[in-house]
């Protein structure tokens, strides 16, 4: 099948950076701004990911750093959960230890990344500082005839959070990211919680479609799914390659970081289960989807 034909699928974005420099502030901003909150009156549960539907309809899928165990599991299976990187970098701080750990990362994972230099709005923002401080550890700024893009912006009071959103989408565009929306769904558990509702798993869908009813598994345990929902809490009917959903209906609590199959039905996600048990009890490791 040739790729290309495929229908593109929202850009998945993971935030990165040292600690305090504002990566929830600009996600939280981000998350008020889409049309989806905003159609909920704003109330909106704080999930490690989140789907953001701007006014022309486009949409870009975020993901809070992720657990880094979780975040590694995946990498070491060869899995780029996520398409590009924002490497966020306070502007009265500069490039700090985690600033530099991130870009190892997203360099190992070989994903591009943009440079959101945040908090310019205070009187210590010092945006040259920054720049040449990151050029110092081999960044190859736009500014200076490199290929890495520099947002600089504030999550405090929105100063260039539009400005983010574009270059992410020119980025996205670059990339031609595509899906297969058809299939036996795929996707990676990124949290896995108890609520009052239940066994709730945030998924990231790779490929294929969840939808209530379909039978998936995760690791040795199994779910049909009894209900799907969104990061605004609302029940959907279906979520397609790139978007995040919380999935109801496990018989045990999936961990984060491991792959998600559809089954195509009750009797197959069991032998799978089965078999990913005898794995296990000979001390295999599980690889893809046998
Ligand atoms: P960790 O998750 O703990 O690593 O921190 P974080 O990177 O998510 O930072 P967080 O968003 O929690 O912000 C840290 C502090 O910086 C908070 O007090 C924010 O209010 C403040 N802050 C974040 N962004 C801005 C900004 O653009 N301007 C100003 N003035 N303050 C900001
Ligand atoms: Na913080
Ligand atoms: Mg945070």
């Amino acid at each position: 099948e040739d790729p290309t034909s495929l229908p593109l699928r929202p850009p998945v974005v993971t935030i990165m950076g040292h600690v305090d420099h504002g990566k929830t502030t600009l996600l939280d901003y981000l998350r008020k701004s889409s049309i989806v909150s905003q159609e909920h009156g704003g109330i909106t549960q704080h999930i490690g990911a989140f789907s953001v539907q701007l006014s022309s309809g486009q949409q870009i899928t975020f993901l809070d750093t992720p657990g880094h165990a979780a975040f590694l599991s995946m990498r070491q299976r060869g899995a780029n959960v996520t398409d590009m990187v924002i490497l966020v970098v306070a502007a009265d701080d500069s490039v700090m230890p985690q600033t530099l750990e991130a870009l190892k990362h997203a360099r190992a994972a070989r994903v591009p990344f943009i440079v959101a230099i945040n908090k310019i709005d205070r009187p210590e923002a010092n945006i040259n500082h920054v720049k040449s401080d990151l050029a110092k550890h081999g960044v190859e700024l736009e500014d200076f005839g490199g290929d890495v893009q520099v947002v600089c912006v504030s999550g405090k009071t929105g100063q260039g959070m539009e400005d983010l959103e574009e270059n992410i989408l020119l980025l996205a565009e670059m990339l031609d990211i595509r899906a297969d929306p058809g299939g036996m769904a795929e996707g990676w558990v990124l949290e896995s919680t108890i609520k009052p509702i239940g066994r709730v798993a945030t998924v990231l869908v790779k490929r294929g479609t969840l939808r209530p009813g379909d039978y998936v598994v995760a690791g040795r345990v199994q779910a049909k799914i009894r209900s799907l929902r969104n990061e605004a809490g609302v029940e959907i009917d279906e979520a397609g390659p790139g978007m995040p959903v919380e999935v109801l209906g496990w018989k045990e609590p999936p961990e984060a970081g491991d792959m998600v199959l559809q089954a195509p039905d009750e009797g197959r996600a069991k032998a799978a289960v089965r078999y990913r048990q005898e794995l296990k009890e000979r001390g295999d490791v599980i690889g893809q989807m046998e």
